[in-house]
């Protein structure tokens, strides 16, 4: 895993968008996997700001979003759906019939999560996901206690998670108790993973995920696994990391190696 540690969350936002333009570039009809939340809104500013003033174009690109909330309209203002049309998709030159969210009105959920799975395998798989990071270390919905060879399904929501999302919805209360998510094996599959953690509440996630042992109690951990992960963290977010200057040294011969770029 290759661990970024940048002075603050702007600069965590930049890198993650370079990272989308160099895929992007590369590959313009690369399918790229989305996350919400608090964390990616600021690479989403960054790659409006680039898509507009022609630095990159999506118009080939398909997304796939990590979850949805069951039982919301994908029109109420706090689903998934209406978080990624508000703060991405109705910025930037994507054709909106190519950007899947899971379906959380399904009648069917078990279903709708099979064709889900189904819809990322025949786009051939997903080039770049991009993940937040729970408080609990969960990534997607993918609570502590997840199989780390989970597929696309229904969970049930902590009441930890409920509460940090509680700050989108007003109260805990009104904030759905379930959610269709990836599991952790269907994110493993992705060809690039991105992590993004900011700011001093997501530091224990951070130290247990990176230097903690790979379990199901901490999801993001399962990371560990995979041969293609970046953690983009800022100075909060990696303040109890154990081995930060090695991972500053490692950075600094790295982007020296590859003339400041970053892959
Ligand atoms: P946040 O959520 O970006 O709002 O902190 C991250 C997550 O729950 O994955």
């Amino acid at each position: 895993m290759r661990v970024v540690i940048l002075p603050d969350s702007q600069s965590v936002s930049i890198r993650a968008a370079d990272i989308f333009c160099f895929v992007v570039e590369q590959y313009p009809d690369a399918v790229l996997g989305l996350a919400t939340g608090g964390t990616p809104i600021g690479t989403y500013q960054e790659l409006i700001r680039r898509n507009q003033t022609g630095q990159i174009r999506f118009a080939e690109a398909t997304t796939f979003n990590l979850d949805e909330y069951v039982g919301l309209a994908r029109t109420h203002p706090q689903s998934y759906w209406s978080f990624m049309h508000n703060n991405l998709f109705s910025h930037i030159d994507i054709a909106t019939d190519r950007c899947y969210l899971p379906s959380g009105e399904s009648d069917d959920i078990q279903e709708e999560c099979h064709r889900y799975e189904e819809l990322i395998e025949q786009s051939g798989g997903i080039d770049l996901q991009i993940l937040g990071i729970g408080s609990d270390g969960h990534i997607g919905f993918n609570e502590p206690g997840s199989s780390l060879a989970s597929r696309t399904r229904i969970k049930a929501l902590t009441q930890r998670t409920r509460q940090d999302n509680a700050r989108f919805f007003g109260s805990i209360d009104d904030v759905p108790q379930l959610a269709i998510t990836m599991g952790v094996g269907t994110i493993l599959e992705a060809e690039l993973i991105v992590l993004l953690a900011t700011g001093e509440s997501k530091a224990e996630a951070v130290k247990n995920f990176i230097e903690g042992p790979v379990t199901s109690m901490v999801p993001a951990s399962a990371l560990q696994m995979h041969p293609n992960v970046i953690a983009l963290l800022d100075a909060g977010a990696a303040t109890l990391l154990q081995r930060r200057d090695y991972y500053n040294e490692v950075e600094q011969i790295q982007s020296a190696l590859e003339g400041n770029h970053f892959l």
